[in-house]
């Protein structure tokens, strides 16, 4: 029992790697509750000086979620979605913003969505210079999007629908790495995911 509570401590002080691979398949223990990550929380801040700098205001719609929050999350999605809503919102213990180190951004007063214009060019804006302070777009458009899609059959795709607001700092070196391979063109079969490893 010692022996499980240290092996827990260390896994928490260390911190999931940053290039930890979350998806259907691949999840984190509902105790890993890192809170937000300071270094993710940092290039945030550096990419929301960045985009003022240009005029495009930016506000942090969702941070850091824990295990029991992204379930309160998936169940009020699921009574909105009524089908599909694994699409939309991934399980709790499979969620990205459990590791602290993704965010949800949007403009302010506006919330998540695509068809405000003031979105629509903060969106533009995040998927050319994300990598820059070391974010990538988790879940980028594809043209071979078919609605509904999911990976398993379609392995260009990623498993939820196409989210320009969902960002996960993974670094600088590792964002440059993805965002040079072209993974943001959408015909292009490569994701963030093929980069990601599963821990622990
Ligand atoms: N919306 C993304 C997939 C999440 O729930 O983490
Ligand atoms: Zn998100």
């Amino acid at each position: 029992m010692l022996i499980l509570q240290l092996y827990v401590a260390l896994l928490l002080l260390l911190g999931a790697p940053l290039d930890t691979l979350l998806d259907r398949e691949h999840g984190l223990p509902s105790w890993y509750d890192p809170g937000m990550r300071e270094e993710a929380f940092d290039a945030w801040i550096a990419l929301q000086g960045a985009a003022i700098d240009e005029s495009i205001k930016t506000t942090l719609f969702s941070g850091y979620r824990s295990y029991e929050y992204q379930a309160v999350i998936y169940a009020r999605e699921a009574l909105k979605h009524k089908s599909g809503v694994n699409l939309y919102t991934a399980r709790p213990g499979y969620s990205e913003h459990q590791l602290g180190t993704a965010i949800d951004v949007a403009w302010p007063g506006v919330g998540l969505g695509v068809h405000d214009p003031r979105n629509k060019r903060l969106y533009t804006w995040l998927a050319e210079n994300a990598h820059i302070y070391g974010f990538v777009l988790s879940y980028p458009y594809k043209s071979a999007e078919v609605w509904p899609y999911h990976n398993r059959w379609m392995p260009v795709v990623t498993e939820y629908i196409h989210e320009p607001w969902h960002l996960r700092y993974v670094g600088v070196a590792l964002a440059k790495k993805i965002y040079d391979a072209g993974y943001l063109d959408p015909a292009s079969p490569v994701l963030p995911q093929h980069f990601y490893h599963p821990w622990p």
